[in-house]
């Protein structure tokens, strides 16, 4: 029953264990492409006057698996909340790139149970990435048995049937597929604002050396271009003003594709031509990054001059141990490439520092690259080793102390960088997507430049949601100032 305490579990009828080595197996078998979901008909209604509140972690991947999601609460009549003590369902949608991530949704559990304990009806569910392994699961059940529901991120779209076993069943449910699923193409989503995320595909099939993503997220499935377009067009005619593709490698796009050869350059020349004001992707592999894709970048556009490239390293050695797939001579010929094509593209990186074995010198080659392709901002991370990967098996003779100063004296060299960056747009006019009121004044209006940067101004609240002309006239490390300007006749961005 919905609201009884839940007392002697049998996890037997529900448990199917997460197996990383499983999720490392990439069969042959054909993903099939599913048209018809449906909310299950016993379900439709079941939220009626109920609350559902979902707290994400992670990714833009994940932020968007929660859309769905919430798409899916809103189909079955839940409304939504932000408040703990409303929710009649409280789902963590969790990340498990970095400990520290999975430390963060330990800790929320932590506090979850004493809501849990006063509201023993409430619907408390962990799924996304940590859902996925098997460690984890082990320990939900033996230390945090008051959780109700685990699932995956091959099974978003079971949610509603989920969540009628969790309320009538007194075990913890769990189903957490350890193969991808299918592409289920028409979920719901329920999205806000000017800026609309879309997938255009699932997986990794890269398996670098330290990452979990290829186990929790399966092997990498192309959405048929036609679904992808008609996403886009659709959001283009509801306004959407700027659309982020979706992918852990975005440059594999089409790579599964055996009946048509149409690759991620092909789906940005047919997106280009769908009338939104940008286009961005994310995140990008260096290693499958094409001349082709390249050529239709530079035609610009709607396609915006920011590229997030990964590099991780600036050590051909360590790229090897990282099983990366290119080395540091073939990354800076990709850049090269990038930037006689589109000259003030600008280049956002990740950058793991300490990985097992990383030499004074490794680290210094990293520093030099950086200073090399000058990054306007980078993701930077101390390495943290993932239970199943092939890195967390390698001695690491590292100390956490200096692992620490490298990811400070890399942050001070980016930031310099980032700043002179920045004062180059002294005086230039910029085209700005004006997205709201500035956090710290409610007087300033903040947005977002073609190339992602953020920049402040004064103007009137009318602009918000919409396209605007700012000239820079103060450049910070992370943020721009600037004053509104009439459309110039001409830009140049
Ligand atoms: N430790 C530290 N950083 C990691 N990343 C991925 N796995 C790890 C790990 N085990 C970083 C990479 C990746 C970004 C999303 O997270 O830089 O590009
Ligand atoms: Fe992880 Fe590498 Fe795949 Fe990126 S490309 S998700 S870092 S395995």
């Amino acid at each position: 029953m919905a609201n009884q305490v839940k007392s002697e579990k049998d996890y037997s009828q529900y448990f199917q264990p997460p197996s990383l080595t499983d999720a490392k197996k990439r069969g042959k078998e054909e993903i099939a492409v599913h048209y018809d979901f449906m909310i299950p008909e016993d379900m439709q209604g079941f939220g009626n006057d109920k609350f559902y509140m979902i707290r994400t972690y992670g990714c833009q991947m994940n932020e968007h698996d929660t859309e769905v999601m919430k798409g899916l609460f809103e189909q079955m009549g839940y409304q939504a909340t932000e408040d703990k003590e409303q929710a009649d369902v409280i789902l963590l949608n969790t990340c498990a790139i970095r400990e520290n991530a999975e430390d963060k949704v330990f800790g929320e559990l932590g506090h979850l149970k004493g809501l849990k304990a006063q509201k023993p009806g409430l619907i408390l569910g962990v799924c996304g990435c940590m859902s996925q392994e098997e460690a984890v699961v082990n320990r939900i059940m033996q230390k945090h048995a008051f959780v109700d529901l685990i699932f995956g991120t091959h099974n978003i779209h079971r949610l509603p049937a989920l969540l009628k076993d969790a309320a009538f069943n007194k075990e913890m449910v769990i189903e957490v597929w350890s193969k991808e699923g299918d592409i289920i193409e028409n979920l719901p989503k329920k999205r806000e604002g000017i800026r609309a995320w879309v997938n255009i595909m699932y997986g990794c099939d890269k398996f670098c050396t330290y990452c979990i993503v290829p186990y929790t997220r399966g092997k990498e499935r192309s959405r048929r271009p036609q679904d992808v377009l008609a996403e886009v067009r659709e959001l283009a005619r509801q306004g959407f003003q700027e659309i982020t593709l979706l992918g852990q490698n975005v440059n594999a796009y089409g790579k599964d594709f055996d009946d048509i050869d149409y690759k991620f350059g092909d789906l940005m020349d047919d997106i280009r031509k769908i009338d939104v004001p940008r286009i961005r992707f994310t995140t990008s592999h260096p290693r499958d990054f094409d001349d082709h894709l390249i050529e239709v970048l530079a035609k610009r556009g709607n396609l915006v001059e920011h590229i997030h490239l990964p590099v991780q390293s600036g050590s051909s050695e360590v790229l090897k141990k990282m099983s990366r797939k290119y080395n540091r001579e073939h990354y800076l010929e990709l850049v090269g490439k990038i930037k006689s094509a589109i000259p003030d593209v600008v280049l956002t990186t990740d950058i793991i520092v300490g990985f097992p074995g990383e030499t004074d010198e490794q680290f210094e080659d990293t520093l030099s690259l950086v200073r090399e392709v000058g990054y306007d901002m980078a993701f930077t991370f101390i390495y943290s080793p993932r239970e199943g990967t092939p890195a967390a098996e390698m001695e690491d003779n590292v100390p956490m102390e200096v692992k620490k100063t490298r990811l400070y004296r890399l942050n001070e060299a980016l930031n310099e960088y980032s700043k002179a960056s920045n004062e180059r747009l002294n005086g230039q006019i910029v085209e700005v997507l004006v997205e709201g009121e500035s956090k710290n004044n409610p007087d300033v209006l903040s947005g977002r430049t073609r190339t992602n940067k953020l920049i402040h101004f004064t103007a009137s609240k009318d602009l918000i949601g919409k396209m605007a002309y700012v000239k820079v006239t103060h450049a910070q490390t992370w943020v721009l100032k600037g004053e509104i300007v009439p459309e110039p006749l001409q830009m140049s961005m």
